[in-house]
């Protein structure tokens, strides 16, 4: 997927004439009385409503939230297709920043734009939106996950986002070496926060040796003290990927961690972990592809976030949802069959299953 560029001519021309846009519909926000700009894209409802968070940030202008919005909305409708939703992809981003100006006037004015747009669009918490929020655009839109569990909500979604990581790496040895089994491999885990520290407990149990690094010292501890054996630390991401023997990196911190300069220097043979766009930019899934090194694909790996946001509209039910999440097993082994016949990188191969799927929906 290539992204739109910011300059306001670009990216209107990107939206009605290229590839990358496509778009549905893209609405543009204000109230002038709580200081409220926002712009929420639905890239396709083909599949369903489409569902995907409310970004707020400090945008340096509005043709890059703009772009921003675009482009996050795109790529919701991938994952929701390859999620096995039925839900198209939308997004929605604030502009300004959270500290500064969020206030409950603003996300109530911001709930009432999403309820105009009558279920069309169902949002979610995202980067600088929190279940809190959630609970108060929920006052305003009946469309409106993320909630917390006191007002119909599922709350925390890492758990299920570290569940399906987990099912996305046994599918990945699976592939590689016939057995989806991870005891004996050694697994490193980059960021040890809400999906991290979970994924970790799954490694354990199934018998992985663990490595891990985080920036924040109390963060390791804590999976230190939980995990007495079976668990090393090591100081920081740069030494984690060149860990001798380390079988599968899981990126679990930021975007971007797979760049020019790590891929060339994995120890690991398979990367799986929950991080939101790992590839720095288009061309690092053949990089990869070229160094023997398995890919699966984040944006189908880290959905069981989704699939329990999602659920919450029908009434959250755990079991339900993880029963969805167990499928990213299977969604992960038909992607990385499908790249291998048609001898395309698996990141490329997941995003011509989405487009399959969301095709013959609209072919309907
Ligand atoms: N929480 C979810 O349900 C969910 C769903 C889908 C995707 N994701 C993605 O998964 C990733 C982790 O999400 P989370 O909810 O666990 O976030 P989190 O903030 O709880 O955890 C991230 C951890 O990474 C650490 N970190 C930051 N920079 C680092 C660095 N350079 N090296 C090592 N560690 C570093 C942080 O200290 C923190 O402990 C994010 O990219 C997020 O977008 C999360």
């Amino acid at each position: 997927m290539t992204e739109v560029t910011g300059a306001p001519a670009d990216v209107l021309h990107t939206l009605f004439h290229s590839d990358q846009g496509g778009h549905e519909q893209v609405v543009l926000c204000q109230d002038r009385a709580s200081g409220l700009k926002a712009v929420i894209a639905l890239h396709s409802t083909a599949l369903g409503p489409a569902l995907g968070g409310t970004r707020f940030y400090p945008y340096a202008s509005e043709q890059e939230a703009v772009a921003d919005a675009l482009n996050l909305a795109r790529g919701m409708s991938y994952k929701n297709a390859l999620a096995g939703l039925d839900h198209g992809g939308g997004k929605a981003v604030i502009i300004g920043d959270p500290e500064q100006i969020k206030s409950e006037e603003l996300l109530l004015a911001y709930g009432r734009f999403v309820a105009s747009l009558g279920g069309r669009y169902v949002t979610a918490c995202d980067v600088g939106t929190y279940v809190a929020d959630m609970d108060v655009v929920a006052r305003e839109c009946r469309w409106t996950t993320g909630r917390s569990p006191e007002n119909g909500g599922a709350g925390d979604s890492s758990v299920l986002t570290a569940f399906g990581v987990f099912q996305g790496m046994r599918a990945s040895a699976q592939h590689l070496w016939g057995d989806p089994t991870l005891r004996g491999r050694k697994v490193g885990v980059s960021g040890v926060g809400k999906v991290g520290h979970h994924l970790v407990d799954h490694l354990r149990e199934d018998g992985a040796e663990v490595v891990i690094t985080d920036v924040r010292a109390e963060s390791v501890q804590r999976i230190l003290d939980r995990h007495p054996e079976g668990v090393t630390a090591v100081a920081d991401t740069e030494t984690l990927i060149r860990t001798e023997g380390l079988d599968i990196y899981a990126p679990c911190a930021l975007g971007g961690a797979l760049n020019d300069e790590t891929v060339p220097v994995l120890t690991a043979r398979i990367v799986c972990g929950a991080a939101n766009n790992q590839l720095a930019h288009p061309g690092v899934e053949k990089d990869l592809a070229d160094r023997g090194i398995l890919y699966a694909p984040d944006y189908v790996v880290n959905a069981g976030g989704v699939i329990q946001v999602a659920d919450e509209l029908h009434g959250f039910d755990f079991d339900r949802c993880k029963a969805k999440a167990t499928k990213i097993f299977d969604t992960t082994l038909a992607i990385f069959a499908r790249a291998k016949q048609d001898g395309i990188p698996p990141a490329a191969a997941a995003d011509r299953i989405a487009e399959q799927r969301m095709a013959e929906a609209r072919g309907r």
